[in-house]
């Protein structure tokens, strides 16, 4: 069957003339990269068919082979790269924590204003509070912001609930959402944040009563396929987490960990546990960072945590260096990280760490879609997704260049144009 046929039958859609786009598609998965490694194609088109891109190359080209294929044309300059993907977020949540910034800002530490009763337990308390209905609600208005700023793909973690209807709540508000928002929402469960500090009884006995209770709800809901746990002083210990992290193996979920935050520890069990990700690793030493580099789990970054709570950055230029897969994300949540501006926390960790064009956008990308375990998403080719993210400039160093400052024009979301600043 020849293209014009396919194309009339159908109604497949040419975007373009891009003056640049990027598809990421010679992106390795581990380790540092070169900007000379991305490639970019100049005066380039994309073919969106349904949910899909079909075909992708020079502009020009693609008219002539596919000429019945409705024209989206642009004028002026646009650059396109792929819709971003923010692994790591907490964006279903009740109430607001501005006074905990306040008193961290006034020099108390996000621990000590934790084991004051604020920090995680007040947002639990607060998200308690609030009907599923309202939390979905607020989670679809947070996700379409972040869409204007670029995000097509956002995890979303419960873990302000802590008791199995509280969690069962925020995970159906979650699924409720993910219906409404643009964005494609994957729910990941935290009820192992912390200890509840209304829980009658020992941390051990708490995740037990997670696993076994929780857990095959969360199977027949098809409510997540994701279990994360907070391993810290402040949360659980990697001893504590290991049976919970067993059971949830074998049930298969997914695995990923709230590692090295503060102390170094969590990383460990990641890697044990063959975790997708290990997230945070702000206070990984030179021993959890080959560690890391030499396990298939995904390094997170997660700047936000960095710039809401005023400490270090996680060592991300060591981590590529060391031949690890780095991807960046906002953790958005009420406490430690309310900014929830991806791109602006990615072009920030890049000045620090000193990464390169290409490593942040693979950080926020390719890399981000393989710490969610999703394959059809983060590079711009032929059976990917249609997720695109496009920019008012001839030059694609310009997104790094303007630290965040620089919106998306144009948001594509699964083929369609859901978000366009030009009308
Ligand atoms: O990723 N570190 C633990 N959990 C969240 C913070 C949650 C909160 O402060 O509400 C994080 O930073
Ligand atoms: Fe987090």
């Amino acid at each position: 069957m020849n293209s014009k046929y396919i194309d009339a039958m159908e109604k497949t859609t040419l975007i373009g003339p891009f003056k640049q786009i990027i598809p990421m598609t010679e992106v390795p998965l581990r380790g540092a990269i070169n900007d000379s490694q991305l490639s970019i194609i100049t005066n380039g088109g994309i073919v969106l068919k349904d949910e899909h891109i079909i075909a992708i190359g020079p502009f020009e080209a693609l008219k002539e082979t596919h000429t019945t294929a409705k024209i989206h044309q642009l004028k002026g300059n646009h650059v396109c790269v792929p819709g971003f993907v923010d692994a790591h977020t907490h964006i279903c949540f009740g109430g607001s924590r501005a006074n905990d910034y306040a008193m961290r800002n006034a020099g108390k530490s996000y621990l000590e204003i934790a084991k004051a009763g604020g920090g995680i337990w007040d947002t639990v308390t607060q998200t308690r509070k609030a009907t599923q209905e309202q939390l979905t609600k607020s989670t679809i208005k947070l996700a379409n912001r972040h869409l204007k700023n670029g995000t097509t793909t956002l995890e979303v973690k419960s873990g302000y609930g802590l008791t199995v209807n509280e969690e069962l709540k925020m995970l159906r508000a979650i699924k409720e959402a993910n219906k409404e928002a643009i964005a494609d929402l994957i729910p990941t469960c935290l009820a192992a944040h912390m200890l509840p500090k209304d829980f009658k009884g020992s941390e051990e006995a708490y995740l037990n009563e997670m696993s076994t209770q929780l857990f095959p709800i969360l199977k027949k809901e098809q409510l997540t396929n994701r279990v994360d746990a907070f391993i810290e002083q402040s949360a659980f210990s990697a001893k504590q987490i290991h049976p919970y992290f067993e059971k949830a193996k074998e049930m298969g979920f997914d695995i990923t960990v709230h590692a090295d935050q503060f102390t170094a520890g969590g990383s460990k069990v990641a890697v044990a546990f063959k975790a997708i990700s290990a997230d945070h690793l702000e206070a990984s030493t030179e021993k959890e960072v080959q560690l890391l580099a030499n396990s298939t789990t995904i390094a997170t970054a997660l700047p936000g945590a960095t710039i809401g709570l005023g400490c270090a950055f996680t060592p991300a230029r060591s981590l590529l260096d060391a031949g690890g897969a780095l991807a960046i994300a906002s953790d958005h949540n009420p406490g430690s990280a309310p900014m929830g501006d991806l791109l602006t926390q990615a072009c920030i960790l890049g000045t620090f760490q000193k990464l390169s064009n290409a490593e942040v956008l693979a950080g926020i990308t390719y890399r981000a879609a393989a710490a969610l375990n999703l394959k059809d998403r983060g590079i711009l080719k032929e059976g990917y997704l249609a997720d695109l993210a496009v920019f008012h400039s001839d030059n694609y160093q310009d997104i790094l260049y303007n630290q965040g400052n620089l919106k998306p024009c144009m948001m594509w979301k699964k083929g369609i144009l859901a978000y366009d600043k030009h009308k």
